[in-house]
């Protein structure tokens, strides 16, 4: 009786000694835990405060800090290359705007020279047209040292219809806008950023480089592309800032497609 009753309490005894080591794994998880989601909250609110208010107060020496004094901004007359267009000339970066229709880069052009003492080009372009456009941005870009250049275009194309009733002209234009002029606008404005070992090239990909969408597989794939090319230039080129944005639906392809 004794033995079994000796037994019974070392059984327990062992028990509460495993039980008080697994609290005690346990509470170092919890701590580990706590850790991971206290800075993750922190760097969250870190980057809103710098993205919205402090970018807000200060106002940065671009040309100085990214060693030119012009930006080149492709797709500049709406939408997210308008947007950076202006806000790079109010922070003292004098614009060339590279797009399709001369009108619109005019009203933006002098729309931007009203309201920041920069000087501003314009180029007009058509990327959907491909390899020859890029001997005339050439020219323009010529003698002038660029500091950012902001690969913005892009199209939907045949959006939202079957890849089988696309166009093929489409095909080659969302290719030639989409693809093909990221890797050129870079060809032509590397060397020089390279030469002073200062430069910022941002690449204007789009959630949809992680998704695969049936009826937008051409976009999806056009911006899968971006990603890659951006990927390759930043780990050769550690020296310049090489940034990527991605952005999930916003203005107006989000209202054209009501999302
Ligand atoms: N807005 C979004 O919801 C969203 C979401 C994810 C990714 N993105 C990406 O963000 C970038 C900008 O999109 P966005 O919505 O701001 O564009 P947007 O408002 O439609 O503006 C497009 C700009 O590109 C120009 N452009 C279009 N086709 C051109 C061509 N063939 N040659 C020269 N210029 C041309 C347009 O000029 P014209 O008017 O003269 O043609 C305009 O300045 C794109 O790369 C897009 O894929 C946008």
């Amino acid at each position: 009786m004794a033995v079994s009753v000796d037994s019974a309490r070392w059984l327990i005894n062992e028990m509460v000694k495993v039980a008080w080591q697994v609290e005690e794994v346990l509470s170092w998880v919890g701590i580990f835990y706590l850790g991971k989601v206290t800075l993750g909250v922190a760097w969250e609110v870190g980057t809103g405060l710098r993205t919205h208010l402090w970018s807000k107060m200060v106002t940065r020496d671009l040309p100085r800090e990214y060693g030119g004094r012009w930006a080149v901004v492709t797709g500049a007359t709406d939408g997210i290359g308008k947007a950076y267009a202006t806000e790079l000339a109010k922070n003292g970066m004098n614009i060339i705007l590279v797009s399709r229709t001369q009108e619109k880069l005019e009203n933006v052009a002098q729309e931007i020279r009203g309201r920041y003492a920069v000087e501003t080009e314009i180029v007009r372009a058509d990327f959907s047209v491909g390899r020859t456009i890029y001997d005339d941005i050439s020219k323009h870009l010529e003698g002038k040292e660029i500091g950012i250049l902001v690969n913005n275009v892009g199209v939907a194309g045949s959006a939202l219809c079957l890849f089988i009733d696309a166009p093929e002209d489409d095909i080659w234009a969302l290719v030639n806008v989409n693809v093909a002029s990221v890797p050129a606008m870079t060809k032509l404005v590397l060397p020089g950023m390279i030469a002073r070992r200062k430069g910022a090239i941002v690449n204007i990909s789009s959630a949809a480089e992680i998704f695969s969408l049936p009826l937008l597989q051409l976009y999806c794939a056009s911006k899968v592309g971006c990603l890659h090319f951006h990927r390759g230039t930043l780990t050769m080129h550690s020296q310049l800032l090489v940034t990527l944005a991605a952005p999930q639906a916003t203005g107006p392809i989000a209202c054209r497609y009501g999302l």
